[in-house]
């Protein structure tokens, strides 16, 4: 017998049960021939959260959080950072390779050339209210786009599923720019073609008066770092909600939609507004030692610090914090920075933190760059969906592509009522 297997022995019956062992992992429906006699439904596992389930197998995003790795396609984060834009990463994370020089000619014309959205798309944005919040509109004009492309629906057309990625990958920077435009009171500015994927996007977010926007090249590169930051992060809230709804054989919008609607909480996606309030509460660097004994007295979380992976310093956190440099040769030093340094050098030397492997996830810095570049709160979840699309979009090829999957559906362990008689209304005490 090979030794890949984990014997279980229910001590309720006495059976000892041989389960094969793949990939350090056991499959759950083997549990399933455990019963304790032929009626019985049979062993299930319960992992409320998914704290310790693989719901898939997957060759996009490596993650090592004990060690700080982050790799997409087997690249470290640090290389693509530093030698790689977001379209030339978003084509290695969709296909697997990097592209040669003629297939990112054509990738690029495809993204650049599909960044206009139909004019009755800026209609029905234009109904939210004066002061919709922008993830909300970007949420409901995403899922509202599948009725723009009914072809959508034909997920098992290779040709029309690339199609609806190239046409997501090219407009969500549209939608986030005209729901920020909104949120301003300002009119929406259409995309110019001859920009860069991120030129374009601040293009479509600050141009006014100007007969012809030049973007910074220092702001339009870090946003484009910042964008290869999160463009996928294995299978996270959002991701898991991707392939969820994906999984029912629904259109790319609308299961967009969804994952967008799970990044939208302030668990996810809003974790650097969290850290920015956290740093304008403190307000001052002399503060940051009574702020950090709070923490330890667990007054309070040190936010921007900790994540359920990585148990050591966040490998984009450290990419962040270089940028964060850069821009502010620009924009001008955000003062919040010499708090979150004082914050991050009093914690990676405390017991506290040591001990409990605390370190500056990617929030860290991230909204402070935000704030710098003048980017209002209420935009820092569009800013994580813009290059998050691609990571959706791979995960969910990905997932249709998989023989393994079907359509999503938990279990549960039923702890509610036996059956029992309706009573009438009138005979209710
Ligand atoms: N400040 C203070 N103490 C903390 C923090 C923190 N930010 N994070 C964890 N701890 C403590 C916990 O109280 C716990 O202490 P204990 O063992 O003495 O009870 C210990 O560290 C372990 O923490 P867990 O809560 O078990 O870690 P978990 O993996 O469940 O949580 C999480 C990870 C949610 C990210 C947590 O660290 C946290 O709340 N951080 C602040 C919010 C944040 O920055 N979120 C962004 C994450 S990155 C992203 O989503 C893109």
């Amino acid at each position: 017998m090979s030794n890949n297997t984990l014997s279980v022995t229910d001590n309720r019956t006495g059976r000892t049960y041989e389960i094969p062992i793949e990939n350090d992992t056991i499959k759950a429906i083997n549990l399933r021939q455990i019963k304790v006699n032929e009626d019985d439904f049979g062993m299930m596992s319960y992992d409320p959260a998914f704290t310790n389930t693989a719901s898939t197998k997957s060759t996009i995003t490596f993650i090592d959080g004990d060690k700080g790795i982050l790799e997409y396609r087997g690249y470290p984060i640090e290389q693509l950072a530093e030698h790689s834009n977001y379209l030339e990463v978003a084509y290695l994370i969709l296909f697997g390779e990097l592209p040669t020089q003629e297939q990112y000619a054509v990738w690029e014309h495809e993204i650049l050339h599909h960044t206009f959205v139909h004019e009755n798309i800026k209609q029905l944005m234009q109904a939210f209210r004066h002061d919709a919040h922008p993830m909300g509109m970007f949420i409901a004009t995403v899922a509202a786009m599948s009725t723009y492309y009914p072809e959508g629906r034909n997920i098992q057309d290779e040709d029309a599923r690339l199609k609806q990625i190239q046409r997501l990958i090219a407009k969500v920077p549209t939608v986030a720019a005209f729901s920020y435009r909104h949120s301003r009171g300002l009119p929406y500015v259409y995309p110019n073609n001859d920009l860069s994927y991120t030129g374009n996007f601040l293009n479509m977010l600050d141009k006014m008066t100007q007969v012809k926007y030049e973007p910074d090249p220092i702001l339009e590169r870090a946003l484009d770092v910042l964008f290869i930051l999160h463009a996928d992060h294995e299978q996270n809230c959002g991701t898991a909600a991707m392939r969820v709804i994906g999984s029912s054989h629904t259109d790319p919008y609308t299961a967009m939609a969804g994952a967008a609607a799970a990044l939208y909480g302030p668990l996810h996606g809003g974790a650097n507004e969290e850290v920015l309030r956290m740093l304008l509460e403190i307000g001052d660097i002399k503060r940051v030692p009574e702020f950090i004994k709070g923490v330890k007295n667990r007054e309070r979380l040190l936010m921007g610090f900790g994540h359920r992976v990585y148990k050591n310093y966040d490998p984009r956190a450290r990419i962040v914090k270089r940028i964060a440099d850069q821009v502010f040769e620009v924009t001008g030093r955000n003062p919040l920075l010499d708090i979150a340094l004082e914050l991050e050098r009093i914690a990676l030397e405390d017991e506290f933190f040591v001990q409990r492997h605390l370190y500056p996830n990617v929030d860290f810095y991230s909204g402070i760059i935000y704030q710098a570049m003048r980017f209002p709160m209420a935009m820092f979840p569009v800013l994580f969906a813009i290059p998050r699309t691609v990571g959706w979009l791979a995960q969910w090829v990905e997932m249709l592509n998989d023989s393994e999957q079907k359509i999503a559906r938990p279990r549960q362990i039923y702890l509610g009522h036996e059956t029992r008689d309706f009573v009438a209304m009138g005979e209710r005490g």
